[in-house]
């Protein structure tokens, strides 16, 4: 997302009320994640994006983990609570605080221009920054009300934008209360209404409940400012910019288009995925150039990505640094903390956890290292492992430049290897290793000349 210069004060309201009864979860939708951040989270990320300078977040009783979730995404986020839910009107009203703050900073500011005040739905996660800046676009060009609708495939369900032969709106009619003529309308209203209305709570005040589900309607909005003169306008976006998640298979609806895009976004931007569609992404995944991704390829939160790195086939990663020229997989695991200096080879069936690697430094096969650090250009034999978990605290191995750890080693934490040290394959190592020594820790090998023989001869006899 680029960042769009806000052209009045913005106020965002973010609706997050909602319980989602039809995600059968006990976590509240809204918390539920695309691709590896929650919905709000996405919200709240743009609303971040547009420049809004005020934010407010409506969340129903006892959802506390939404709260905390809110302001660790964006701290300056000030939440409110809707007590009853007593439809979207009220919501916004819940946060009436922030609303007459605004209002009146703006105000004070002489600015000359109504306030700007935004309202999005937390549970549609996918609306694009340029989006939004079409909808303040259309309140700089003299609107009051702008509306964001698309064109339903199935509009059944969604409120109709009911507009005039010059393309002005005059009414959003909800579903329930539509004549049989205004549901063959297709333009819906996705949920995202502007506002720029010298005195937006006294046209909110005015909504009332006398409708199909007794609720407050903030659809209702636009017929109350038109009545006072005040224009409204449409912005058209596409059907899957505004897609509501409301049970699990909208969810994973939403992830399929998040990946659609992220996918495209980052081959654009110089990396080569053989079989994109099974490339997962998350919402922070950062890539330099000429990466190649092979299929079924996993990035977990966190993953930033240099240069030139190949990633091949199936691979789990996550809150990994991974640096220029590296090569990963097939098969490799890096979880968070794990650093991955220049031209690290992290090979099959590896396993990396908080450890740094250094320049060149290689582990080919079949290792796990976890809490600690190697140097640069050693070598990780097969089977090495990292001993770092006493059943109660992790300790750390330390390994220096140019250290040759032998395969099937097990180095117990806490320990170091010196730089250019040797530890011979099948080595419990238990204490630490001096600069240029090698390292045994095995039974002198016993060898019987001839012994096989005999034994298989005594044997033959024997059956
Ligand atoms: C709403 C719109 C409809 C639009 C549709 C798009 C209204 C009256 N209708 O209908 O025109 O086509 O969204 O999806 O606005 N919420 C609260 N508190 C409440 C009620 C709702 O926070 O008291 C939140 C919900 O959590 C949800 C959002 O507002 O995120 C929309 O509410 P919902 O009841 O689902 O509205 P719809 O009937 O879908
Ligand atoms: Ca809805």
């Amino acid at each position: 997302m680029t960042a769009v210069m806000p052209t009045s004060p913005l106020l965002a309201i973010v609706l997050g009320a909602g319980k989602g009864t039809r995600m059968k979860s006990a976590v509240p939708k809204v918390l539920h994640p695309v691709a590896g951040r929650s919905m709000l989270g996405h919200v709240l990320a743009l609303v971040e994006c547009v420049g809004a300078s005020r934010v407010g977040v409506v969340v129903g009783p006892g959802m506390d983990n939404v709260k905390t979730e809110a302001v660790t995404q964006l701290p300056a986020a000030e939440v409110f609570v809707q007590e009853h839910q007593l439809g979207t009107a009220d919501a916004v009203l819940a946060a009436r605080s922030i609303i007459a703050r605004h209002t009146a900073e703006v105000h004070l500011n002489r600015d000359g221009r109504p306030a700007q005040c935004i309202v999005l739905y937390a549970d549609t996660p996918l609306i694009q920054a340029d989006t939004i800046a079409r909808l303040q676009q259309a309140l700089n060009d003299g609107a009051g009300v702008a509306v964001l609708g698309f064109h339903a495939r199935d509009p059944s369900g969604y409120g109709r934008l009911l507009t005039a032969a010059d393309g002005a709106l005059t009414a959003i009619r909800e579903d329930k209360d539509a004549t049989l003529e205004e549901r063959q309308v297709t333009l819906c209203n996705s949920g995202v209404m502007a506002f720029a209305l010298p005195d937006l709570l006294g046209v909110l005040d005015r909504i009332g409940n006398t409708n199909a589900k007794g609720e407050y309607y903030l659809t209702d909005a636009v017929e109350i400012a038109r009545a006072q003169g005040v224009r409204a306008a449409v912005v058209v976006c596409a059907e899957d910019e505004v897609l509501g998640v409301n049970a699990r298979d909208q969810l994973a609806v939403a992830e399929r288009l998040w990946q659609q895009r992220a996918r495209a976004r980052a081959m654009a931007g110089g990396v080569t995925m053989i079989a994109p569609e099974t490339v997962f992404l998350s919402y922070d995944t950062a890539f330099g150039r000429d990466v190649t991704i092979e299929p079924n390829v996993f990035f977990g939160p966190g993953v930033t990505v240099g240069n030139s790195v190949l990633i091949r086939a199936n691979c789990h990663l996550e809150g990994a640094k991974i640096g220029d020229g590296v090569r990963i997989g097939p098969f490799a695991r890096l979880r968070p903390g794990a650093q991955l200096g220049p031209d690290v080879h992290v090979g099959n069936f590896v396993e990396v956890k908080a450890v740094t690697m250094g320049p060149r430094s290689k582990a080919n096969h079949l290792a796990y290292l976890g809490d600690g650090s190697v140097g640069a250009d050693a070598n990780i034999g097969a089977g090495a492992i990292f001993c770092n978990y006493d059943g109660f605290r992790k300790h750390k191995t330390v390994i220096g430049d140019g250290a040759f750890v032998g395969s099937n080693s097990s180095l117990v934490a806490p320990v170091e290897i010196g730089a250019g040290a040797y530890i011979g394959s099948g080595s419990v190592i238990t204490k630490s290793v001096a600069a240029d020594s090698l390292a045994l820790e095995r039974s002198t090998q016993d060898e019987r000349p001839g012994w096989a023989a005999k034994f298989r001869a005594m044997m033959g006899r024997r059956s």
